[in-house]
């Protein structure tokens, strides 16, 4: 019989018995698993734990802004913040193909840790937001795609580069026990029940070359997708939302004058496992508010289009 404050209280208890005095070391993403781990470590150890947040450039509208403010800020939980964007678009100038994009995104984020992590020389522990389904996947059961692509893509290399030992204090918990521990823990309710967002960010929601005013652009447009669908109450009714830059320009009418500018391609999705996807059947009126909306308020853009693929064919993401 499962009780959440009484595993709150056993989790934070071996954590201590495993650390003891020693410091530890989470790269915290804003996610929901490193959040959790987060809030969960720094109640068990308080300052024996830093946290190191890599903005990578591809974060969403406000994200690395939000993710200071609840863990540094409200919490009081250490985090060093690296604004890291300029490094990660440098080493993405040129680079089209979708798998290079996500290798050399991976890649950055691993140097970028390191490098962090050698400011902290006493530090023995590595925490991981690893959860009972990555577990499942590492042990070869293919059932969950989404936890595939986690694993192969985004933490490959962190552990063993590092010489730490790990910390894994999710291990044996489902989604709904993370959200739910992270619920008893204090964390916002929006930052738990977030979609899930991908490792390699608005990288691979930018078709090809990934530049600076693209992600702008991109940002802007996904915020306010965001923004009408919590709105309207679809947020919760989709499992994931978001908008897709399109480095293609079409023709379109702006007072007497034309205009020859971006597409945004918007795509919600319902899903269980990530496996298979139905496209949202949003409501036309919600669909025509936020393409008004963000041609309207985007200098830049002056087509939005709604993605009605399934998946299959078609994967959630455009890369
Ligand atoms: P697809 O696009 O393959 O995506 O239908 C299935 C789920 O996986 C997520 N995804 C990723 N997550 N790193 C991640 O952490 C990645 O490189 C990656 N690619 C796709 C996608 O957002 C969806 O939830």
């Amino acid at each position: 019989d499962w009780n959440m404050p009484d595993y709150v209280e056993e989790a934070i208890g071996k954590v201590r018995s495993l650390v003891g005095s020693d410091e530890v070391i989470l790269g915290l993403s804003g996610g929901v698993d490193s959040s959790v781990v987060a809030a969960l470590l720094h109640r068990a150890i308080g300052d024996q734990l830093t946290c190191v947040f890599v903005d990578n450039g591809l974060l969403r509208l406000n994200e690395a802004t939000q993710v200071m403010e609840t863990f540094a800020k409200n919490l009081g939980v250490k985090v060093i913040h690296v604004d890291a964007g300029e490094i990660f678009m440098g080493h993405l100038a040129g680079v089209t193909d979708p798998e290079k994009k996500r290798k050399i995104i991976g890649r950055e984020f691993v140097e970028v840790f390191q490098s962090e992590s050698q400011k902290l020389p006493n530090a023995k522990w590595l925490a991981q937001g690893t959860i009972y389904p990555d577990v499942i996947e590492s042990a070869g059961a293919k059932n969950n795609k989404a936890h595939a692509i986690k694993s192969h893509h985004n933490v490959g290399g962190l552990p063993e580069s590092l010489h730490l030992k790990l910390l894994e204090p999710l291990r044996e918990l489902f989604k709904d026990e993370v959200r739910e521990l992270g619920i008893s823990l204090g964390l916002p309710h929006d930052m738990v029940y977030r979609h899930p967002f991908p490792g390699p960010g608005l990288g691979v929601r930018i078709l090809g070359e990934v530049k600076q005013e693209y992600a702008e652009l991109l940002r802007k447009a996904d915020a306010i997708f965001i923004e009408e669908l919590r709105l309207s109450g679809w947020y919760e009714k989709t499992s994931q939302a978001f908008a897709v830059f399109l480095p293609v320009k079409s023709v379109g009418v702006m007072g007497d004058g034309r205009t020859y500018d971006y597409v945004v391609a918007l795509r919600a999705v319902q899903t269980q496992d990530f496996m298979t996807a139905h496209w949202a059947e949003l409501p036309y009126s919600l669909l025509g508010k936020v393409s008004n909306r963000i041609i309207n308020e985007i200098r830049g853009i002056n087509r939005v289009v709604y993605d009605i693929s399934g998946k299959p064919p078609a994967t959630i993401e455009w890369e």
